[in-house]
């Protein structure tokens, strides 16, 4: 049974991807230090069902502690390493850029150094919409569109993909980096948009709209989670792919479509674009289609 190692395995998107891999038999060594980003407990919420299946092991560890990592790498041999633990939260990130570099950047090359060490040759690295910037109504296309981070996150994460690209050229090993789309569905972050919209909406609170013409490429997460299902079967060198929707929404229609399902009224007052938010975000899919049957 191939056994496959996940950071963030508590996390939304990686609770998710848990859940899925243990569906379809695989044995997942899950690691996240249950950083309080969030409410913890509703991160150990996630894990409940995970916990229930015997192939699912967790280990309550920082990946910046790497003789720990070491360790849990060491014991379980594993194919595979999916790194999705970071420090998520783009407008936030300008509080705290440190810490966005210190988990963003050295916890992936924590991540990256301790597996290579561990002769896993094989991962997966959660990158982010954000690393474009401003696509100035252009769709973003991986290996044509250079990155252009305007917030402490995207920069940690722009720099997290560059120590991925360095390590391969000294080492060898496959890697294919996927850039998600702004993930919404079941569990998603509470600090992300349709929580907090569905939580004002209920208790007839003012939605604060960052710009009237805002839009996102919005993605559900069983759609990442399948991209990921897929990309662990893609072992081609370093690939970077874009996992989104490749439909492009007006933030207003969500609050519009959310107010709608609850049968509610949303006030709405439009405020300008905050620092580091990219009017708009689009995603062109097609080399995820051809190359991951995306
Ligand atoms: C999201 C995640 O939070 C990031 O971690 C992730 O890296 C990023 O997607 C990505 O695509 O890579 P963001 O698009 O800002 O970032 O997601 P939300 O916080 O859910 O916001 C969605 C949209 O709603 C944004 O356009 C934001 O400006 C808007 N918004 C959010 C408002 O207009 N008002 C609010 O009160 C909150």
């Amino acid at each position: 049974m191939e056994k496959i190692i996940i950071t963030g395995c508590a996390g939304f998107i990686g609770s998710h991807l848990t859940e899925t891999l243990l569906a379809a038999g695989y044995k997942v060594i899950g690691i996240d230090n249950f950083h309080p980003y969030y409410d913890i407990a509703l991160k150990k919420q996630n894990l409940q069902s995970a916990l229930q299946n015997s192939h699912f092991q967790f280990y309550e560890v920082d990946i910046l502690k790497v003789s720990q990592l070491e360790k849990i790498f060491s014991e379980n041999p594993s194919s595979t390493v999916v790194h999705l633990a970071a420090l998520p939260g783009v407008r936030n990130s300008f509080e705290h850029p440190e810490e966005y570099f210190k988990i963003n950047t050295e916890g992936t090359q924590s991540v990256f150094e301790t597996a290579l060490r561990q002769g896993i040759r094989h991962f997966l690295f959660s990158s982010s919409s954000s690393v474009y910037g401003e696509m100035q109504g252009q769709k973003a296309v991986e290996d044509v569109t250079p990155p252009n981070p305007i917030s402490p996150y995207a920069k940690s994460k722009v720099e997290a993909e560059k120590v991925i690209l360095h390590l391969a050229e000294s080492q060898s090993f496959s890697v294919n980096i996927l850039r998600f789309f702004t993930v919404y569905g079941p569990r998603q972050r509470p600090d992300m948009a349709f929580q907090k919209f569905r939580r004002k909406i209920l208790a007839g609170e003012t939605i604060e709209l960052y710009g009237a013409n805002i839009s996102r490429d919005f993605t559900p997460v069983n759609r990442i989670v399948r991209g990921l299902e897929h990309a662990l079967h893609y072992r081609n060198g370093v690939e970077i792919f874009n996992l989104g929707s490749g439909i492009k929404t007006p933030v207003k229609d969500i609050i519009l479509q959310i107010g709608h399902e609850l049968g509610l009224t949303p006030h709405i007052q439009i405020i300008p674009q905050q620092k580091g938010d990219p009017s708009f975000t689009l995603s062109d899919i097609s080399k995820a289609k051809k190359l991951l049957n995306y």
